[in-house]
């Protein structure tokens, strides 16, 4: 692009970045220019075009119907028993991996740093996120004499401070070697009326590209030829922000291979109809989730002969996958969802503007949209009480202190809280 970026700015109508051009100095102006020089302007215009409405078409136009599940605690000692001995094979035999999805900006919570380097003030001592995880996955090498490889992801915004954070923390023990970091994308972030926003550093604003990013940022950043030269075959991907999230369930595991699925998932039931979690279904036949939003209050409500929620399996971001299934949705395109937020920036004048109310699109992609590429998911119903302790807004539900008490009510009754 070089000294045309004047025109090319203008025929995409950006040319506001010039005038910041002409109160930069000479440092920031090359900043800025080479940022310039990056944009991909068929992306933003795309991106645009879908900025306030629902990429997904009018849920009339599909046909979302009940998906089977299996419950963990309902099947017979004979079920539980062989999905259990056919996933601990897998899991000592070194051929099982996991990932940490932790690149999210954690905006809810308004903690300062990365999400995972939260403490929570659990007994018999405070850890953060990452130890909790840390710990989880300890207990499961311990359990079958191994040394589970952890990927985690992180995003530009957080990686340096996430990696330095486990190097303080002498990794919590756990063998540096078996651990990768890898860093997801970025997508801009764009003004009501289309414009690209800048930072007081005169770089373009960027934010993280979802979660449903994973997939085409482990084959680009080469993690997924790192499992297949590994033998890892199965891969369990999880949130940062459940403290009583099992990456290692051999029950799960052995559900999804015993019914000749490439994916799982592990679920808890819906606490009432009304609670804002998407929930699994079928969508045109195939495996899904459903936002809460779009799910009509009248089958949020319906129920089975036995009581049960037809749509009351939530998606807790407890998902498996084979490294063929990974294989498959990197490879494929997963569609943008776009949401209006608060985004501060630095106007033409070089004075910083604190965002009041929703002044921004982010886009995202999310990592459920990559389960419509298979015929089916192989779902284990999981219970809330040992599996499920999201650490999402800053009080009240899915709270540190909500997830504090479910985190030493699980542990107290598993004897290891004295
Ligand atoms: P959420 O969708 O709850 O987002 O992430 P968040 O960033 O943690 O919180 P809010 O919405 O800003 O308050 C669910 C999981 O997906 C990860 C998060 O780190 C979390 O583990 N995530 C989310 C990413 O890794 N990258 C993203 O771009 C978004």
């Amino acid at each position: 692009m070089s000294d045309n970026y004047t025109e090319i700015l203008k025929e995409n109508g950006q040319e506001h970045l010039l005038k910041y051009l002409e109160i930069a100095n000479e440092e920031q102006k090359k900043r800025l220019i080479e940022d310039i020089k990056n944009i991909d302007f068929k992306k933003i215009k795309e991106l645009y075009s879908i900025s306030n409405k629902n990429t997904d078409k009018a849920i009339e136009s599909y046909i979302i119907e009940h998906t089977k599940f299996v419950d963990k605690y309902k099947i017979s000692k004979e079920e539980f028993d062989t999905y259990k001995n056919i996933g601990e094979e897998i899991i000592k035999n070194g051929e099982y991996a996991v990932v940490t999805m932790a690149g999210g900006q954690g905006t809810r919570l308004g903690h300062n740093g990365p999400k995972g380097t939260f403490i929570l003030n659990v007994k018999p001592q405070p850890k953060s996120l990452f130890e909790i995880l840390a710990d989880g996955i300890k207990r499961a090498n311990d359990k079958y004499g191994i040394t589970l490889n952890w990927y985690i992801m992180t995003s530009t915004e957080n990686n340096e401070k996430t990696q330095k954070y486990f190097e303080e923390q002498k990794y919590f023990g756990y063998p540096k070697e078996k651990i990768k970091f890898f860093k997801q994308g970025n997508l801009p972030l764009i003004s009501e009326d289309g414009k690209l926003l800048v930072d007081e550093n005169f770089h373009i604003k960027y934010a993280a590209d979802g979660n449903g990013c994973i997939y085409k940022s482990m084959k680009k950043d080469g993690i997924l030829d790192d499992m297949k030269k590994k033998n890892i075959k199965w891969i369990f991907i999880g949130s940062v922000d459940n403290a009583l999230l099992n990456m290692v369930d051999p029950v799960l595991l052995g559900l999804t291979v015993s019914e000749g699925n490439s994916i799982g998932s592990k679920s808890v039931v819906k606490r009432s109809p009304e609670e804002p979690v998407g929930v699994f279904c079928k969508k045109n036949n195939r495996p899904a989730v459903i936002e809460y939003t779009e799910l009509p209050a009248e089958m949020a409500h319906e129920r089975d002969e036995d009581g049960e929620l037809l749509f009351g399996e939530s998606h807790i971001m407890c998902n498996l996958y084979n490294i063929e299934a990974l294989e498959k949705i990197s490879e494929n395109n997963l569609p943008y969802h776009s949401a209006h937020k608060k985004a501060s920036y630095m106007d033409e004048n070089g004075k910083m503007i604190k965002a009041e109310k929703a002044n921004a699109y982010k886009y995202e992609a999310f990592i459920f949209d990559g389960f419509v590429f298979f015929d089916g998911i192989s779902i284990l119903r999981g219970r809330r009480e040992e599996d499920f302790a999201p650490v999402k807004n800053k009080e009240g539900q899915d709270s540190p202190e909500t997830a504090i008490k479910l985190y030493n009510d699980y542990w107290e009754k598993m004897g290891k809280i004295k």
